[in-house]
C-alpha cells in the first residue's frame, strides 16, 4: 500500500494539463472488441481502471499495446467470451463487456462487477435493457450467463438515466439487427463520445446528449483512430483544489461546457475564472463564500463525482453549505476523515450539513474510494500542517499522475511505501 505525505498550506500557481477522460476511455474500450480490425486511442492515460480494462481485453484475446501515450487493440484474434471474477470485481465498467462482447460472440458470461463501494450500484436496468434486445440472461454462482444469436432492435424505457445502462445499450445494439430507441437515456458528454466513436467505426448512432438515443444497427463495424474528451471530473478536481488552496491556475485541455455547474458554484463563492478556448483560469484567495446548496443530478447538473471535492471545499468556505448526494446512497465516507481534520459536519441519510471552519489541520486519514480519496487529498494540501493520505490504489483507479501535477503547481505532497 502507498500513501501521500503532505505539508499543506500552499497556494497552487502554474498550468494543469488534463487527461483523457476515463469515463469515456472505459467505454470506448469495450467498444474496439465490435470490430477484428485494430483501434488506437490517442493520449490513453494509464491509470487503473484502464489497464485493468485492458487486462479483460487481453483475456478476451484480443492484443494491445501502447505506442508512446496511443493504446492499440488488435481484437481480430479475441475468442474468449468470458470475463473471470478476478477481474471484473477490479471495476465496475467490466459490465459495459457484456453489451459487446455480446454483440462481437452472441454470448458472454461474466462475473458481477465491482468498483467503488459508494452505494448499492445495481445493473438491473443494463440487463432489462438487453432483455428487450432478445439477449437471454441467467445469473449463476455469481456469473451473469448471456446468449442471443443476434441482437434485434426494440425500444427500451430506463427507469433512470444510467449511464452505463445507456452506453451498455448502444454497445449491445451498435451491430443489432434492425432499429433500438433508447428512451430517457443518460445525457453526459462521455455517452457523446461513444456515439461519436462508433459512428467513426461505420456505426449508425444519433441522439447521445439528449434522452433518445436512436442506433440503427449496422452489419460490420472497422477499424478507427479516436481522442477521447478532456476528463471533466479531473479538471474539475483541480478547480476545486485552487479554490481551496488560493492561487492561481490554467486548467489545459479542459471543455468548460462540461462543467459549467461547477463553474457556477465556483463563481459563486468568489473565485475569478476566465474561459478562453480549451484553457479554463481561475484565480481565488481571501475569503471565500458558502456554495450554501450543492445537490447533486444527473448530467447537465451537479456531478456526484466532484461531491466529495466539493464537500472538502465547503469546510473552508464562510457559512454553511447544504450537500445533497441524489445519485449514490454511502458516498459520504470521506465525511468522517474531513471531521478528524477539524470539518464540522452532520450527515442525515444523503444529506450532509457542511458549517465553514476557518481551516483544516493535517491529520491521518484513509480515502475510502476513487473521489473521496482526491477530495481528501485535496484537504490535506490546503490544511495547516502535515498529513498523510493513505489507500492510494483508489486516487491511481481515476487519476494519472495526481501527484506530480499537484507538485508542479507548488504543492508539498510525495508518494511514499506503508
Ligand atoms: C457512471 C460513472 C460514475 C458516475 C455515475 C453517475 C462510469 C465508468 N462511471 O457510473 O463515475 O458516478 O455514472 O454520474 O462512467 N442504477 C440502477 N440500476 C442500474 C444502473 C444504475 O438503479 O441498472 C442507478 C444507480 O444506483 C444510481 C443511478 O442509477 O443511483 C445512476 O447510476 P449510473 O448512471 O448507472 O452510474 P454508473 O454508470 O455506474
Amino acid at each position: 500500500m502507498e500513501k501521500y505525505i503532505v505539508e499543506g498550506g500552499r497556494p497552487l500557481y502554474g498550468h494543469i494539463e488534463i487527461q483523457s477522460a476515463k469515463n469515456a476511455v472505459l467505454p470506448l474500450l469495450a467498444a474496439s472488441v465490435l470490430t477484428d480490425e485494430t483501434v488506437v486511442i490517442h493520449k490513453c492515460p494509464r491509470i487503473r481502471d484502464v489497464l485493468n480494462m485492458i487486462g479483460i481485453l487481453e483475456e478476451l484475446g484480443c492484443g494491445t499495446r501502447f505506442d508512446g501515450d496511443d493504446l492499440y487493440i488488435d481484437s481480430s484474434a479475441a475468442a474468449n467470451h468470458e470475463i473471470p471474477a478476478a477481474l471484473a470485481k477490479e471495476l465496475r465498467s467490466s459490465v459495459f463487456m457484456l453489451g459487446s462482447v455480446i454483440a462481437r460472440f452472441g454470448r458472454a458470461r461474466i462475473a458481477y462487477p465491482g468498483g467503488c463501494d459508494i452505494g448499492l450500484r445495481p445493473i438491473d436496468l443494463h440487463l432489462s435493457g438487453l432483455r428487450r434486445l432478445g439477449v437471454a440472461i441467467a445469473e449463476d454462482g455469481g456469473y451473469i450467463d448471456c446468449v442471443c444469436e443476434k441482437p434485434c432492435g426494440a425500444e427500451v424505457l430506463l427507469d433512470c438515466p444510467s449511464v452505463g445502462a445507456t452506453e451498455n445499450l448502444i454497445l449491445a445494439s451498435a451491430r443489432a439487427e434492425g432499429t433500438t430507441v433508447i428512451r430517457n437515456a443518460a445525457r453526459e458528454p462521455e455517452i457523446v463520445d461513444l456515439q461519436n466513436f462508433i459512428n467513426r467505426m461505420g456505426g449508425k448512432v444519433k441522439g447521445a446528449g439528449g434522452a433518445v438515443v436512436v442506433v440503427e444497427g449496422v452489419r460490420k463495424l472497422h477499424g478507427a483512430a479516436y481522442t477521447p474528451m478532456p476528463d471533466r471530473i479531473e479538471a474539475g478536481t483541480f478547480l476545486i483544489a485552487a479554490a481551496m488552496c488560493g492561487g492561481k491556475l490554467a486548467i489545459g485541455n479542459a471543455n468548460a461546457d462540461h462543467i459549467a455547474s461547477l463553474l457556477h458554484k465556483l463563481r459563486e463563492i468568489s473565485c475569478k475564472i476566465r474561459v478562453q478556448d480549451d484553457k479554463i483560469y481561475i484565480e481565488c484567495g481571501g475569503k471565500r463564500l458558502s456554495p450554501k446548496l450543492v445537490e447533486t443530478s444527473p448530467y447537465p447538473g451537479f456531478p456526484t463525482d466532484l461531491q466529495a471535492p466539493m464537500t472538502a471545499l465547503a469546510c473552508i468556505c464562510d457559512g454553511a453549505t447544504v450537500i445533497v448526494e441524489n445519485l449514490f446512497e454511502t458516498r459520504f465516507k470521506h465525511v468522517p476523515e474531513l471531521i478528524r481534520m477539524g470539518a464540522d459536519i452532520t450527515v442525515r441519510g444523503r444529506t450532509a450539513l457542511v458549517r465553514g471552519v476557518r481551516s483544516l489541520k493535517g491529520a491521518d486519514v484513509i480515502a475510502g474510494d476513487l473521489r473521496g480519496g482526491a477530495a481528501l487529498t485535496l484537504a490535506a494540501i490546503s490544511a495547516e500542517g502535515e498529513s498523510t493520505v493513505t489507500d492510494l490504489g483508489y486516487i491511481d483507479r481515476g487519476y494519472s499522475e495526481f501527484e506530480y501535477k499537484l507538485r508542479g503547481a507548488g504543492a508539498r505532497i510525495r508518494r511514499v511505501r506503508v
